[in-house]
């Protein structure tokens, strides 16, 4: 009954967005996308397991068994919703095609002209090279430096249209620093397409290591996707014409990916009956990467990838092998109160180089770290280096949930300082900002 309100409520919005906006086709689609996973995971949760896909949850008394991998239900439900998206976005076109002829007339948002649509598909195209290597990982657990730059391959077609309908390669110079360079502007050229690839590397990995605790991949992108979608209701209702297409774009994008995933966290939130899985961390991070690369918003969406971005600084000598690096960094399980305590790396066995010594003091020093002496003062073990543990180190142990909940607040918390900040900053530094308010300029 509950679902049977839901798409009746889906089926209306479908129906008005024809003559209305196409966001109300987005929230729809959000709302057939949410129930469609939440019908799914139960009904084939058992086949994954069935056929070796399934993951043990180690913060648990007994460790039970669950599926692993269902981003990947997650996924295709959202590649299917992106294909049947197609007439209701473009339909004033397709029913008419002349009017894309006067594009003055038809600056009202909701409607792409046809040259969107490559953009579109070059969308769809990327996501879904990007979900068979989430599924080729999820199966074969491939290398870290096997797959690490893999999703640079899937940004292709998304550069090749960025070249084509936009191509602009220059970043705006801050004010104080316009008369020292000269010029208002420096064109990056290549370099900002490498740039660009390196966002869809990076955003899809960084999801995927900050995580372990249930409901932390999914939770993370839910607030991800909230953030980016307040900052593009701020351009819808005061941003310039031309951030105002980009940014429907980007939410047209973002909404049904929150229903998918919101569907998919009821499953996996603590305590989870399914793992997400690599297929949903790399499916995720790219759907931030292609709509800041599409929206013309990329440094933007890097802001808020904030605390991914410290979580991958803080993991470097462990990525790199400075500091020995378990193969799980989530955090350990005591079963006798029920809470999760900081994980730690065994420096017996495999000490840290040793230029790093000092560093991981001065870690220690800070509350950055915790370390780990014997009764000689040696070095026996340090804190592993994510933010998960270090929520920990900080706060003390606590039940899973309440450590994920916390991370998701203080996400959160740094995601609306920086969309503030952006747009505050932004309009100080560049003398200009594309949202028309004043309190920010
Ligand atoms: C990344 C992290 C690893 C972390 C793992 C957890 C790095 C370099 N890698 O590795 O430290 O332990 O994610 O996802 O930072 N699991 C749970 N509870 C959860 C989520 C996962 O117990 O809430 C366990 C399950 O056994 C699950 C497994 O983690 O099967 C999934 O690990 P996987 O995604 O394969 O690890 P990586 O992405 O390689
Ligand atoms: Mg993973």
């Amino acid at each position: 009954m509950h679902s049977g309100l839901l798409l009746l409520t889906a089926v209306s919005l479908l129906y008005i967005a024809k003559t209305h906006s196409s966001l109300f086709a987005a929230t729809g689609f959000a709302i057939i996308g949410y129930v469609a996973i939440d019908w799914l995971i139960p009904r084939v949760g058992p086949s994954f397991i069935k056929i070796g896909l399934f993951g043990k949850d180690l913060s648990k008394p007994k460790k039970p068994v669950l599926p692993e991998s269902i981003g990947a239900v997650c996924a295709t439900i959202y590649l299917f919703v992106t294909l049947f998206y197609i007439p209701f976005i473009f339909y004033r076109y397709i029913v008419n095609p002349n009017e894309e002829l006067d594009s003055s007339k038809n600056n009202e948002f909701g409607w792409f002209p046809h040259k969107k649509l490559s953009e579109y598909l070059s969308a769809i195209m990327c996501l879904e090279s990007t979900v068979l290597l989430g599924i080729a990982d999820d199966l074969f657990d491939l290398r870290w430096r096997h797959k690490f730059f893999l999703p640079a391959i899937a940004v292709i077609p998304l550069l090749v249209v960025y070249y084509v309908d936009f191509g602009v390669t220059y970043v705006l110079v801050p004010g104080f620093m316009k008369n020292w360079i000269g010029r208002t502007s420096i064109d990056l050229g290549i370099v900002y397409y490498m740039y660009m690839a390196a966002m869809g590397i990076f955003c899809p990995n960084s999801i995927n290591i900050l995580a372990g605790v249930n409901g932390l991949e999914v939770g993370q992108s839910l607030v991800l996707a909230i953030l980016a979608l307040l900052n593009d209701a701020l351009y819808l209702t005061m941003g310039s014409e031309s951030s105002k297409e980009s940014h429907g774009f980007s939410a047209l994008l973002i909404i049904p990916f929150f229903g998918v995933s919101l569907g998919l966290f009821k499953w996996n939130k603590w305590p989870a009956k399914v793992f997400v899985g690599d297929t949903y961390c790399y499916f995720a991070g790219m759907v931030f990467a292609v709509v800041g690369i599409l929206g013309h918003f990329s440094k933007t969406m890097l802001l808020f990838f904030i605390p991914q971005i410290l979580n991958f600084i803080y993991s470097c000598p462990q990525l790199f092998n400075i500091v020995p690096c378990p193969r799980h960094r989530l955090p350990k399980f005591n079963e006798k109160d029920g809470l999760l305590y900081p994980s730690r790396a065994d420096l017996v066995e495999q000490p840290p180089k040793k230029f790093f010594i000092p560093v991981l003091k001065f870690l220690h020093f800070f509350k950055l770290i915790d370390l780990e002496y014997d009764s000689k003062g040696n070095l026996i073990s340090c804190t592993n280096m994510t933010l998960i543990t270090l929520t920990l180190v900080w706060f003390g142990p606590m039940r899973e949930d309440k450590l994920c909940n916390r991370i998701l607040l203080i996400q959160f918390i740094i995601g609306l300082v920086t969309i503030f900040l952006r747009h505050a900053l932004g309009a100080a530094l560049f003398g200009y900002d594309n949202l028309q308010i004043s309190v920010f300029n």
